[in-house]
C-alpha cells in the first residue's frame, strides 16, 4: 500500500493511580476524581485506510459493536460532513474488560488516525469533544501523559506524576464497567478524598494509589481477592485494581524490580496475561 493510503497509530493502555468515585448522578454516571496516566510498553496498533465500505476488524469484537465504529460516527458528527468509508484494523495486544482502557484507547487512536488520513485537521479540542461522545475515558487517550480527570472522566487537567515501572496482570475473565458501577451503588460510600498531593517518587506513589471501585469489583468476582493476595505475596505492594477491573497493577521503583516481579507473577499464576509497562514521568505546565 503506498504512503497516504493508510495511517497507523499506537493505542496504549492507561492506569488510574487514584480513582475516587462519588454518588451516582441523575444521568446514571458517577462523578470521578481520577489521576490517569498513559503507559509506555505494550499497545494495540490501529490502522485506518480508505475502503469501499466501512469495516472494523478486531479479534473478539468486530464491526458496529467495536468502539472504533462509534468513533467514526462521532468524527463525522464533529466534522459536520459525511466522510468517505474507512476500514479500521485493530492489532489487539491489550486485554478487553480489564480496566486499562483498551477499547477506549483504540477508539481515540481511530479518531486521530482518521483525522490525519482524511486531512481534517480538527485539532485536539474538537477531537476530544468527538471522543467524549464515544465514552467517558476516550478524551484522555487523545491527550495522553498524566491527567486529572473529573466529571464522568472527560474533563481533563494536566497532572504531575513521577516516573515508575509497573506490571499489569489480567485474569482471563473481564468485568463490565456498567456492572461494577452498579455494584458500587449497592455498597457503603467510600471515605472522603484525603487530598494528599501526588508523591514525587514511585515508592511513595504505590502507597498513595487508591481505587474506590475495588470493593465493587471483588463483590462481582470473588477470585480477584485471591489474585490480589497472590500478587502481594510475590512482592506487589500493594496491588491496585485497574479502573473498573478486572486487571491489577503493581508499581515498582525501577525496571529490574518490575522485571523480577513480572517473573514471579508469571510463575505464581501461569496462564495469566502479564504486561510490563512504565511511565516516563510528567510535569504539568502552569496554565
Ligand atoms: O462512558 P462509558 O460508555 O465508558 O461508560 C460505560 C458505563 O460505565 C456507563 O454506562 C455507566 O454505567 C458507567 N460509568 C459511570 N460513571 C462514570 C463512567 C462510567 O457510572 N463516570
Amino acid at each position: 500500500m503506498s504512503a497516504g493510503e493508510s495511517v497507523t497509530v499506537d493505542a496504549p493502555p492507561k492506569v488510574n493511580l487514584r480513582l475516587l468515585v462519588g454518588p451516582v448522578r441523575p444521568d446514571g454516571y458517577h462523578p470521578l476524581t481520577t489521576l490517569m496516566v498513559a503507559l509506555h510498553g505494550p499497545a494495540d496498533r490501529v490502522t485506518v485506510a480508505r475502503a469501499d465500505e466501512r469495516r472494523v476488524t478486531c479479534p473478539g469484537i468486530e464491526g458496529p459493536a467495536n468502539l472504533a465504529w462509534a468513533a467514526l460516527d462521532a468524527l463525522e458528527a464533529e466534522a459536520g460532513e459525511s466522510l468517505p468509508p474507512l476500514a479500521v484494523d485493530i492489532g489487539k495486544v491489550l486485554p478487553a474488560q480489564a480496566g486499562i482502557g483498551g477499547g477506549s484507547s483504540d477508539a481515540a487512536a481511530t479518531l486521530m488516525a482518521a483525522d490525519r488520513l482524511l486531512g481534517l485537521h480538527l485539532g485536539a479540542e474538537r477531537l476530544e469533544r468527538a471522543a467524549a461522545a464515544v465514552g467517558s475515558d476516550v478524551p484522555f487517550f487523545i491527550r495522553g501523559g498524566a491527567q486529572w480527570a473529573t466529571g464522568r472522566g472527560e474533563v481533563l487537567r494536566p497532572a504531575d506524576a513521577p516516573p515508575f515501572e509497573c506490571v499489569i496482570v489480567a485474569p482471563g475473565s473481564g468485568l463490565s464497567t456498567a456492572a461494577v458501577y452498579a455494584a458500587f451503588d449497592a455498597l457503603p460510600a467510600p471515605p472522603p478524598d484525603d487530598a494528599v498531593p501526588v508523591p514525587q517518587s514511585a515508592a511513595g506513589l504505590a502507597n498513595w494509589c487508591r481505587n474506590d471501585l475495588w470493593p465493587a469489583a471483588r463483590s462481582l468476582d470473588d477470585s480477584l481477592e485471591a489474585l490480589h493476595a497472590d500478587l502481594e505475596a510475590v512482592g506487589a505492594a500493594p496491588a491496585l485494581l485497574c479502573g473498573s477491573g478486572s486487571a491489577m497493577c503493581a508499581i515498582a521503583p525501577d525496571a529490574d524490580a518490575a522485571d523480577g516481579l513480572a517473573d514471579r507473577i508469571t510463575r505464581a499464576r501461569p496462564g495469566m496475561q502479564v504486561l510490563r509497562a512504565g511511565f516516563p514521568g510528567a510535569t504539568a505546565q502552569p496554565a
